[in-house]
């Protein structure tokens, strides 16, 4: 009796095994996954064989950035990133860098000298101008594209007062897309950045992809991160991708995942620095997400996903960031130590019941 109870289940269970996020789409747009070093190098077949049947693209969760490529100054490492580049061969993938110009996970000799004190603008332009050509360089051929500058819009639309805005001042943005495009001249050029959906941000990065053209620079795309909750209002979500698109540029959603955890404030945000204390009823999943919040999951990205559908012609790519539930960086943020399911495979590496709606 229990057996025949739990066979339509199994049958759904084989069933989403089935599918494939990157044929399904593979005439809309690509379907990507940020990986990093453990999924390149063990992971394990079950892992390796799901990166490579769902995913037509790749992005570095972390080994691309300026910490990782360049902890000391003049002193490159790129064996992981280079990895992970055969890694994405193999399975014939795209991979794009993400990401050159950051406040976060940037070393702090960047900005100040041996003396611990900040550098002039020349020096500062000098370093920017060596880790874009050195990076972008070393990858030349082997990327599709560089998130050039990342988060460089605050919430209310000002640009952030980051080390590089402080030393530089705002043509550090320019500069950056500058030397990218001068070390590769092929690859696309990316603004890439958080709560997109907040109109003072689109209308910031509308501003800014004007100041760049008009400027003469390279720009083929925002990226909107896409780091949604399900209370994500998508109505100004999709008017982002609608406003980006009036101006000329692709939208790509590029670090996309859906929290079903409570967000501690009301403003939420991406800024990885962001931390609150553990609490036990901001965990409420701990042992299992319950089937109310699983399909209320399902239904949002249906919605998502219908979204993307209607603007695919102006849409590249949708990334999610990270492969399965187990390996999200939402586990630790904004707060350590919790259970969250928001990307398309659960810790079992099973697809989620919205992955074969969305193939359907
Ligand atoms: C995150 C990674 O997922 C974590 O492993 C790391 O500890 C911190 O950064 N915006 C970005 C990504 O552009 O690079 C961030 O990735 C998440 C927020």
């Amino acid at each position: 009796m229990l057996m025949l109870l739990a066979l339509p289940f199994f049958a759904q269970r084989m069933e989403a095994q089935q599918v494939s996020l990157r044929d399904a789409f593979q005439d809309k747009f690509l379907i990507g996954t940020a990986i990093n070093m453990w999924q390149v190098r063990q992971g394990g077949e079950k892992m390796h064989n799901l990166i490579k049947k769902q995913y037509s693209a790749v992005v570095a969760e972390n080994c691309m950035k300026a910490e990782a490529v360049q902890p000391i100054e003049n002193i490159f490492n790129f064996k992981d990133g280079d990895d992970l580049i055969e890694f994405a061969k193999r399975n014939n993938q795209v991979v794009t860098g993400h990401c050159l110009i950051w406040h976060s996970q940037t070393p702090t000799w960047f900005f100040t000298n041996d003396k611990g004190v900040q550098v002039d603008r020349e020096t500062m332009i000098d370093r920017m101008r060596k880790h874009i050509y050195t990076v972008v360089g070393h990858f030349k051929g082997k990327v599709k594209g560089w998130d050039v500058v990342n988060e460089a819009i605050e919430q209310d639309g000002s640009l952030r007062r980051s080390k590089f805005y402080d030393i530089i001042g705002e043509d550090y943005i320019r500069l950056a897309f500058q030397f990218a495009h001068e070390a590769d001249p092929d690859a696309e050029l990316y603004y890439n950045d958080y709560s997109m959906d907040n109109p003072a941000k689109r209308e910031a990065t509308i501003r800014l992809v004007r100041d760049l053209k008009k400027h003469g620079l390279r720009i083929d795309a925002i990226g909107m991160q896409s780091h949604l909750g399900l209370d994500t209002n998508l109505k100004q979500y999709e008017q982002s991708i609608e406003a980006y698109a009036k101006e000329g540029v692709k939208v790509m959603a590029t670090e996309l995942e859906v929290s079903v955890l409570p967000w501690p404030t009301d403003q939420q945000t991406a800024e990885i620095s962001t931390n609150f204390a553990y609490q036990e009823k901001l965990n409420p999943f701990k042992n299992g997400i319950t089937a109310e919040m699983q399909t209320k999951q399902d239904k949002f990205m249906v919605e998502l996903f219908k979204i993307y559908k209607k603007h695919s012609k102006d849409i590249t790519r949708i990334t999610f960031w990270g492969v399965s539930d187990g390996d999200s960086w939402k586990n630790d943020f904004p707060i350590k130590g919790r259970t969250d399911y928001p990307l398309p495979f659960g810790r079992d590496l099973e697809a989620k019941p919205w992955v074969k709606k969305i193939v359907d």
